[in-house]
């Protein structure tokens, strides 16, 4: 793309700003700009117009079915046997999302080098490689770890995994992968500048994981190795067990092409997203969707009807996945703090949100599946996300849950 074609481009979308400094940058400077230029889907931008967001839901409906956890009790040891069966056959793969900002916690570094420890250095990444660890135990096999990062975190993650030693992972099951960027805008869908040479660009949502994968070469390669089922889960839960067998038996025995773990809401109005049917599919609506009648909503029988949340555990078969690869995910518009350059060209950080970042979710995947597994855990032993330094969510609460579950900090 040359300077002119840039002009004419910005012009349609109203971005012309990003040209502003073009004369004074290095010629390698102002090819640079015009590469991140003809890299950005800017039809992304007309959505920040749009008051539903380019988000429409259907019609919502209880999923009816979740295994609960009197269920799984019963049957625990059946299904972690077909699970630990499935492992050692190499068919199950962790994919561990871990490229957010996190811009909640505040932290430069990536979330999972973050230190929860006490006494000693703990790391959320450890604490994840040290779950899956257990598996590993337990089944005699390694389970591929493919960990997704940005271009923002790729070098501070593989830099942090390298010299940890993996946290005593076996190095030649954990693989990389970046995934893609969209830009970034001011509340009037106005593109943010990080330098006079540089887009304010981040990370495009958990959402495009699997495109993201696919176009890294690595789904070819588990293919290879045998890999039927990935578990994809968030980094930011400290007592997230991955290619957990009993979940993964379970689903495997349904017969449905995935499963997703949920808990019992805390509280009818807990902010989480809740398994539901929407058009007769399944489906997670967010926690302010759901209307007041919904929250306390009850089945014939009693219980309630949007009670489990999900906890971004879920397990895809890749075949699945492969069938709904091109299709397109509903956009979501986040308001997020983005540091960006003023226009005396001085660098800003800002200290609440300032701007919006479009994003696809991974829960919007559900909705495209034929059918989910609700899988009940119990959320004093599997649930402590870690989004904000205090509070709510908060390395306080994680930190509480962590020594419950007999773990040193
Ligand atoms: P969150 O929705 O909590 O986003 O991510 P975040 O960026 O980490 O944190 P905030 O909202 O800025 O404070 C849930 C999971 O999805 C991953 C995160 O790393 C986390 O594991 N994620 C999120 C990605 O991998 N890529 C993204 O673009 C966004």
């Amino acid at each position: 793309m040359n300077f002119e074609e840039a002009k004419k481009l910005l012009a349609d979308y109203g971005q012309e700003h990003l040209l502003a400094y073009y004369n004074e940058l290095s010629v390698e400077e102002q090819a640079d700009l015009l590469g991140q230029i003809s890299m950005i889907d800017f039809s992304v931008l007309k959505l920040a117009e749009d008051k539903n967001h380019g988000v429409k839901k259907g019609k919502i409906e209880p999923l009816p079915g979740t295994y609960t956890l009197d269920m799984v009790a019963k049957e625990k040891d059946e299904l972690e046997e077909i699970g630990l069966e499935a492992i050692r056959q190499c068919k199950v793969a962790a994919v561990l999302l871990a490229g957010g900002q996190g811009t909640r916690l505040g932290s430069d570094k990536p979330k999972g080098m973050y230190n929860i420890g006490l006494t000693k250095g703990v790391y959320i990444f450890e604490m994840i490689v040290r779950n899956l660890m257990q598996v590993v135990e337990k089944s005699g096999a390694w389970v591929p770890l493919l960990v997704m990062t940005s271009v923002k975190n790729h070098e501070d993650t593989t830099g942090f995994f390298k010299e940890h030693n993996y946290f005593g992972y076996n190095a030649e099951y954990v693989r990389f992968f970046i995934q893609d960027m969209a830009p970034s805008t001011d509340y009037n869908g106005k593109i943010y500048m990080e330098g006079k040479a540089k887009i304010s660009m981040s990370p495009n949502g958990n959402g495009g994981w699997f495109s993201s994968l696919m176009r890294s070469g690595l789904l070819n390669e588990i293919k290879r190795m045998g890999v039927e089922w990935l578990n994809v889960f968030a980094v930011d839960n400290v007592l997230q067990k991955m290619a957990d067998p009993v979940f993964v038996g379970g689903t495997i025995r349904s017969g449905y092409p995935s499963g997703a773990k949920v808990v019992g809401k805390a509280a009818p109005d807990e902010k989480v997203g809740v398994m539901c049917k929407e058009d007769g599919m399944p489906s997670i609506v967010e926690y302010y969707e759901l209307t007041e009648e919904m929250m306390y909503q009850k089945n014939p029988d009693g219980t309630p009807a949007y009670h489990y949340g999900v906890i971004l555990n879920y397990l895809f078969a890749i075949e699945s996945l492969e069938k709904i690869a091109n299709a397109k995910m509903p956009l979501h518009i986040v308001e997020k703090k983005i540091p960006y350059m003023d226009t005396d060209g001085n660098m800003v950080k800002p200290e609440s949100p300032n701007g919006y970042k479009f994003e696809t979710l991974i829960l919007d995947m559900i909705h495209m599946m034929d059918n989910c597994f609700s899988f009940e855990v119990d959320r004093r032993k599997e649930f402590a996300p870690i989004k904000n330094p205090t509070g709510v969510d908060s390395v306080e609460s994680a930190r509480e849950l962590l020594m419950e579950n007999g773990i040193q900090l």
